[in-house]
This record gives C-alpha cells, sequence and structure tokens, in this order.
C-alpha cells in the first residue's frame, strides 16, 4: 500500500477548545483542520501556551468536551460513549505524560505490568512483558525497588515502560525526554524511533528542535493554531516487526 493510499487514524475538522466563561473565556485551540495517517511520527513545537498539551489531551480522549470534529479510525469520538472511549484509551493509546505517577506501595515491575491487567492477561505472562520492557529501557536491575528509590529520570523512563506495555498503536508523548539526560534521552528516543519502524502512529511535544530529526512531519503552533507543517521524511511503511497494536500469540500463564 502507498502512503497516499493509507487510511487516516486522526482526522480534526475544524476542531476548538474552549476554557473559561464570561471575560475569562479563551480558546486553547482555535480552529485546526489535520489529518494523521498511521504509520507516521509526528513532533509538534510552539511556544508555552500555544496549547500542544490540550491538542495531546484531546486527541487521547481525556478531554472530549469541544467543538469540531474529532475522528479517530474513522469513527467519530462524539458519538462513542464514555465507556466505549476508555476502553480505546487503555487498549489503543499509550500516554508518555510527565506528569503520570507510579503508584508508590507498588514495585517497579509490578506499576509496569498493571496496564495489562485490564486486558484480562495471566499474571506470570503479564510480569515477563514487563520485565521485556524494562529491559528495553536498561531498567532490569530495578525491577523490585519501590518508586521512592528511583531517580527521577528513572521514574520518567519507567512511567514510559508502563505507558508502552500493552502494545497501544498511537503514542502520545508530551515532551518524553524533558527532564532527562542526553544518554536517558538517546534510550527512549531510540524506543520511539523503534515503535515508529514497526507502523505504530507517534505522536510528541518537545520543546528540542534536535528531536524532530527523528519525526517524519514537523508541525508547529501558535496561538491554537497549527503554523507550519512540514513533511521531513518518509512514515515508515515496511514492517520488519509485528506492529503494537497487532494480536500476540496466546502465552501460557
Ligand atoms: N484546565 C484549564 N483551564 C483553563 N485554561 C487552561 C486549562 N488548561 C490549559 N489552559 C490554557 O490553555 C492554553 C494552552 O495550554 P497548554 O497546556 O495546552 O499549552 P502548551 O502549549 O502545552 O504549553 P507548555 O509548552 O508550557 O506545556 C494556555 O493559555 C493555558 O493557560
Ligand atoms: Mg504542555
Amino acid at each position: 500500500m502507498t502512503f497516499a493510499k493509507t487510511p487516516p487514524v486522526i482526522e480534526l475538522r475544524d476542531l476548538k477548545k474552549r476554557f473559561g466563561i464570561g471575560d475569562a473565556e479563551h480558546y486553547a485551540i482555535d480552529g485546526i483542520d489535520l489529518t494523521i495517517k498511521k504509520g507516521e511520527f509526528i513532533a509538534i513545537m510552539g511556544p508555552s501556551g500555544c496549547g500542544k498539551t490540550t491538542l495531546l489531551n484531546i486527541l487521547g480522549l481525556l478531554d472530549s468536551e469541544i467543538d469540531g470534529e474529532y475522528e479517530l479510525d474513522g469513527r467519530h469520538v462524539a458519538s462513542l460513549s464514555s465507556r466505549k472511549q476508555a476502553r480505546i484509551r487503555s487498549q489503543q493509546i499509550g500516554f508518555i505524560f510527565q506528569s503520570f505517577n507510579l503508584i508508590s506501595r507498588l514495585n517497579v515491575i509490578e506499576n509496569v505490568a498493571l496496564p495489562l491487567t485490564y486486558k484480562g492477561i495471566p499474571r506470570v505472562t503479564r510480569l515477563k512483558l514487563a520485565s521485556k520492557m524494562l529491559h528495553n529501557f536498561h531498567l532490569g536491575e530495578r525491577e523490585y525497588y519501590l518508586p521512592h528509590q528511583l531517580s527521577g529520570g528513572q521514574t520518567q523512563r519507567v512511567a514510559i515502560a508502563r505507558a508502552l506495555v500493552n502494545e497501544p498503536s498511537i503514542i502520545l508523548a508530551d515532551e518524553p525526554t524533558g527532564n532527562l539526560d542526553s544518554h536517558a534521552s538517546h534510550i527512549i528516543m531510540e524506543e520511539l524511533s523503534d515503535l515508529h519502524k514497526r507502523g505504530n502512529t507517534i505522536i510528541m511535544v518537545t520543546h528540542n528542535p534536535r528531536l524532530t530529526t527523528y519525526a517524519s512531519r514537523v508541525i508547529t503552533m501558535l496561538d491554537g493554531r497549527i503554523d507550519t507543517d512540514t513533511f521531513t521524511k518518509k512514515p515508515a511503511k515496511k514492517r520488519t516487526k509485528r506492529p503494537l497494536g497487532a494480536k500476540r500469540k496466546k502465552a501460557k500463564a
């Protein structure tokens, strides 16, 4: 399939998001039209307050009080029940948000395995998958630590491992390397790059222009609108491995 024929995974038409009432009313998103196809790796940049996080929240079905249209995989989000939205969110979308905290009474491996519980995967398999993900992030030796025993950067990597363990086909990342040193940033960007090569769709907000080299498209925002939209390289088209959204072979419990 050529990229031109790749179906859109996300379509926004005249999307608006209003906050506040009366004199305090303002549009954080002020008329965005955007088509995102499966397998794109998009970097979103723009000054503080231009609406990047607000847009990611909407794309991730965390905020459905919007004007305009949002179609996800061909379905109008406005027509989906909140239960259906929650199911899509937990099975199809992975969030890498800095504010997502770990559960303090669970150790690292249990934290990472948690999203798999909602998929009905047996405990032993859950722990095996979580362990594999932690090894990808060079955290294999920290599996049985509690969150308070980790450094800030390690905590962030555990949160990212947890966001990716259930193999979401759409990954939304809000400054995923924000507080990390260059080595830790590299580990995360390589993991995102690998997910992209496997055919998954990635939308990443960043303030770091160097990170846009990983992306196939760079969008800049200004005052709640798209300012520039540039395709930098071809999106991943060849899947060398199973894409994350595809079904896993049933593992023995
Ligand atoms: N819950 C809220 N209530 C009222 N206004 C809000 C709310 N959330 C965001 N805003 C406003 O919407 C605008 C966009 O905020 P947003 O967080 O999306 O910006 P951003 O581009 O992510 O900025 P940053 O780079 O600093 O993270 C800002 O003016 C902000 O004050
Ligand atoms: Mg933000």
